[in-house]
């Protein structure tokens, strides 16, 4: 949370110009209109965020969340709400039709609730098109911002609430980081940090970095700084969050390394546990590698995104290396962290790919044996060079392609679980089990989950478990008493 207090702002003259006071000044205005609306209607106002996409985009809510709740909504569990706001994802077609589709609902709902109030943000709403669409169609909504301006929410949803037209503010690309606004976390003991935004890859399938824009790190004080904050409010483990980790720090004034911000981040006390996302194979180096071996606190898990094996593919993906290159870099890290969790995002049906470049994929598959696999069909995004390649492939080969990848994805993830039964692990407790209350589901450090006798008191707290039976893909175990 913030730690500048809302009722010692001053709203009677205007707003200042920088930021983050610019923004606490119309979280402040706000404030005052909820808390005489809700006078008025005798009530509290509820807000409901629904995040699709990414860790990135959780992050971002978290944002959304803190903001709301500092103005004085109240969460709902349903979208039932007086403020339903969408983050979106654009990364592949299926989530834009997604958003269309419960856009619907949500009109049903508004219809019957005049006080409602829609707003839309994140990666879809970078797309000129997308807004196009929105104001044609979709009049009925109120807010539509996009992942550059975030920031600047409380500013937008103020002008909103004095506004009975749609209102529309999308930046095209940004060079500034506001620090210091609100948050409010999912979890009390875990949490996602921002290192950088953005993307400057290019790859050519990919439209994030159309709507994330350039790659931008964020200052490592201000990175620990953070980081020292959460774990002084009983986080545990942190989740360092960027497009391509393994690039951050190249644009800073006084540039630094992923290793070297790792290095500081790994002596902040009470932190306990390391976790980043996501890395590019093409800028992992030896560094890093060598700091996740002498690291106590870097969880031993790796997601390196192969999308492709074929070669071919990858150089018309714009990845960077070859098959054989990310063989040998899956074999180093093997080499130095033997018992690294491996996970990658592969994707079928990338224009032109034939059954020869698919085998290829397969044939890594067998050889570096994930621990998971997020695996997708290739969706064409406008604007991307992918988009105008000939030879799309045809949806009947690439579902056929994509049913024999996941079978055998599934086949080796099941085995690869398996393969600590019998051994006793860190888990870090994050709830009381859904289904059994006499259980308590944590996770280990390579992700995996353990389901084993607990309670609520244990929620937060690292545990030894003795993990008794893998049932696929999660184990079931007994904690391990301390001996002292
Ligand atoms: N089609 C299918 N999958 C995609 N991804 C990114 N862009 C596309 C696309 N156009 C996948 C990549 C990436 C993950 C986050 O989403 O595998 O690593
Ligand atoms: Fe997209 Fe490639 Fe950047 Fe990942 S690294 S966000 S796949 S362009």
């Amino acid at each position: 949370m913030s730690n500048i207090s809302m009722d010692t702002i001053d709203i009677t003259g205007e707003a200042p110009l920088e930021e983050p006071q610019r923004q606490y000044y119309y979280m402040a205005a706000a404030k005052k209109k909820i808390g005489e609306a809700s006078k008025k209607l005798g009530r509290p106002l509820t807000f409901c965020v629904n995040t699709f996409g990414c860790q990135m985009n959780a992050r971002d809510s978290e944002k959304l969340v803190g903001v709301l709740e500092e103005i004085g909504y109240e969460q709902a569990d349903s979208e039932q709400a007086d403020f339903v706001i969408y983050n979106t994802c654009t990364v592949r077609e299926n989530a834009n039709q997604r958003v269309y589709g419960r856009l619907g609902y949500l009109h049903s709902l508004k219809k019957k609730n005049p006080h409602m109030m829609i707003a839309l943000c994140g990666c879809m709403m970078q797309e000129p098109h997308v807004v196009e669409k929105l104001k044609k169609s979709y009049s009925f909504v109120d807010l539509i911002f996009g992942t550059h301006n975030i920031y600047k929410f409380p500013e937008l949803i103020a002008t909103a609430l004095d506004s009975n037209r749609m209102v529309i503010d999308i930046w095209k690309d940004t060079d500034q980081i506001v620090e210091d606004l609100p948050s409010e976390r999912k979890y009390p003991f875990k949490s996602g940090v921002n290192i950088m935004f953005g993307c400057n890859n290019f790859c050519s399938y990919c439209i994030v970095p159309y709507v994330r824009g350039r790659e931008r790190s964020r200052n490592p004080r201000d990175i620990i700084r953070e980081i020292e904050a959460l774990a002084a409010d009983g986080v545990a483990e942190i989740m360092l969050l960027g497009q391509n980790v393994n690039s951050y720090g190249k644009t800073l004034e006084t540039p630094m390394t992923f290793a070297a911000l790792l290095r500081e981040i790994e002596k902040v006390e009470g932190i306990q546990r390391i976790r980043f996302m996501t890395s590019h194979p093409k800028d992992l180096s030896d560094e890093l590698i060598q700091v996740m071996k002498e690291s106590k606190k870097i969880c031993p898990h790796l997601h390196l995104p192969l999308q492709s094996g074929s070669s071919r593919i990858l150089e018309k993906m714009n990845r960077h290396y070859t098959k054989e290159r990310y063989l040998q870099l899956v074999d180093k890290i093997r080499a130095a962290v033997p018992d690294i969790s491996l996970t990658t995002d592969i994707i079928v049906g990338f224009p032109q790919e034939t059954e020869e470049d698919f085998l290829e994929t397969l044939d890594v598959i067998r050889r570096v044996r994930y621990d998971s696999a997020f695996t997708f069909i290739y969706s064409k995004r406008t604007g991307t060079p992918a988009a105008a390649m000939e030879d799309q492939v045809p949806e009947e080969v690439v579902k056929e392609r994509f049913d024999r990848l996941l079978k055998e994805v599934q086949e080796i993830s099941r085995e690869t679980s398996s393969r600590l039964t019998g051994t006793v692990q860190e888990v870090l407790v994050e709830e009381v089990n859904e289904h059994d209350n006499s259980l308590v589901t944590g996770r280990m450090g390579n992700n995996l989950l353990v389901h084993f006798p607990g309670d609520a008191s244990m929620i937060g707290k690292l545990c030894r478990v003795s993990l008794d039976e893998c049932k696929g893909f999660y184990y079931m175990g007994t904690a391990i008493k301390d001996e002292g």
